[in-house]
């Protein structure tokens, strides 16, 4: 973590994401207890913990879903710690909930262009889609982008489930995204789909950065190139993922006993 950060003040850029002392408290229980976690521009991060570490709430306390009780979160160098969500989604921040929020009626096409139309400045538009519209185009390159080419007429009642959670990446790659936040994002697929989400993921565009939440030790170190450690709402260790499968402590806290 420091080294990170004084590797950034020693080439002057300015951090994707960054916490500084950040605390949440629910009444008496502190979720998150002083984190600070720096994010280059295109990092991908994996934050593991075992159930109750806190991850959950650190995505919260970035989005805006909930505020931090003390400290400050930056967004690509602007303070953002008590802006409301839609501010950030704005700014670029995007997240994959651990639960779908897709329109199951509708087809895989028209999910991501509705995505596509939230996020522009068109949005109040009253102009029927056409193919050749920017916006027809943006959807289509995205839904090719997590794989559901073939699928793209079918309804989204239809799909598998891991096709579901493709597309939820989909959407979260709608507008001109610059950080995403995946909660748990290979949670109920099967080998075969976990596959296909480390390709996915390893082939967004190299500008974007993210950090996910996984519990699939398996997709998680091969689709991030830095890890934190969470127990008890503090960060106990960051580094490579080479460095954090091989640590002891990290073994015997998370990959050992106590882990679901
Ligand atoms: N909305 C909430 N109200 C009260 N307590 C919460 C709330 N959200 C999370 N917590 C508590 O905060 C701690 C961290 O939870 P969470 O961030 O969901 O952990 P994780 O995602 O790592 O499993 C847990 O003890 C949990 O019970
Ligand atoms: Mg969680």
């Amino acid at each position: 973590m420091d080294r990170v950060a004084d590797r950034l003040s020693a080439l002057g850029s300015t951090a994707a994401l960054e916490l500084r002392g950040v605390t949440r408290m629910f009444g008496a229980l502190a979720a998150l207890t002083d984190v600070t976690i720096t994010v280059r521009p295109g990092e991908r991060r994996a934050v593991l913990g075992s159930n109750g570490a806190g991850k959950t709430t650190l995505f919260n306390c970035v989005t805006g879903d909930f505020l931090p009780t003390s400290g400050t979160i930056r967004f690509f160098g602007e303070d953002i710690t008590g802006f409301p969500p839609y501010e950030r989604i704005r700014r670029g921040l995007r997240r994959t909930y651990q639960i779908s929020a897709l329109f199951l009626g509708l087809s895989v096409r028209d999910n991501v262009y509705l995505a596509c139309r939230g996020v522009s400045r068109s949005r109040f538009s009253m102009l029927r889609p056409r193919a050749n519209d920017a916006l027809m185009q943006a959807t289509e390159r995205l839904i090719e982008a997590v794989h559901l080419t073939s699928v793209r007429d079918q309804l989204v009642s239809e799909l598998a489930h891991g096709q579901q959670r493709q597309l939820e990446i989909a959407l979260a790659l709608a507008g001109a995204p610059r950080f995403i936040l995946f909660d748990e994002p290979a949670a109920g697929l099967s080998p075969t789909e976990r596959r296909e989400l480390v390709e996915i993921l390893t082939s967004l565009p190299p500008h974007i950065g993210y950090i996910i939440i996984e519990h699939d030790m398996d997709v998680a170190l091969r689709v991030v190139e830095s890890v934190t450690m969470m127990h008890n709402g503090r960060i106990f260790k960051e580094g490579a993922p080479q460095e954090i499968e091989s640590d002891p402590e990290v073994q015997e806290l998370y990959l050992g006993g106590g882990h679901e």
